[in-house]
């Protein structure tokens, strides 16, 4: 099997969509590969893009403070998103570019085993429910088992940013996230969904 290093090497050479062509780094991910929990966002955007790092702009900062919130590092968890690469004018990425960079979020999850994973917005939502019709207002805060591993979705950190009501929804799902996050750790069994 292809190692953890292999893997980050293929992805940064990667060339399979039209993405490759505008971007600057490949962002592959960042964190612990060993995480209990992922998290994954849409795409990369302008600084993300520079920085080959996910999540380092504003709303990535306030992803670091959510985290923080509930007594997570960035380095406890891995995070990364659906493309590897920024979308021009940070377009959402097209259901092609997600296919395409399919394999390497399929090969992350298969490496890292994590229990848990945060879809980060409605475009990660689809993509990793793997529903065109999820819609994250309705489905935040709800929790997911999928293959023996659990999915929970809340609203993008960029959609706190722009509406600030959806600051204590999203407090309310991290909250969550841990009590689950800590029972997993502890390899004790989740309680029922509310
Ligand atoms: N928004 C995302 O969805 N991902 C990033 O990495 C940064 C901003």
């Amino acid at each position: 099997m292809e190692s953890w290093p292999e893997l980050v090497e293929r992805a940064q050479g990667c060339v399979a969509c039209r993405l490759a062509q505008g971007r600057h780094r490949v962002v592959f991910g960042a964190g612990n590969p060993k995480a209990l929990l992922m998290l994954v966002g849409e795409a990369p955007g302008h600084d993300e893009d520079l920085a080959g790092e996910p999540f380092v702009g504003r709303a990535g900062e306030l992803l670091t403070r959510i985290l923080a919130a509930v007594a997570l590092s960035r380095d406890d968890v891995f995070i990364t998103n659906t493309v590897m690469c920024r979308p021009p004018n940070n377009r959402p990425p097209e259901p092609d570019e997600q296919q395409s960079c399919r394999p390497f979020l399929e090969a992350k999850l298969a490496a890292i085993e994590p229990k848990m994973v945060v879809t980060l917005g409605a475009v990660a939502t689809k993509a990793l429910l793997e529903d065109p019709h999820a819609a994250i207002t309705r489905l935040r805060g709800s929790r997911h088992l999928r293959q023996g591993r659990y999915y929970y979705p809340t609203f993008h950190p960029a959609a706190l940013l722009r509406d600030p009501e959806k600051k204590r929804p999203v407090w309310e799902d991290f909250k969550r996230i841990r009590r689950d996050y800590d029972r997993l750790q502890a390899g004790l069994e989740l309680e029922p969904d509310a």
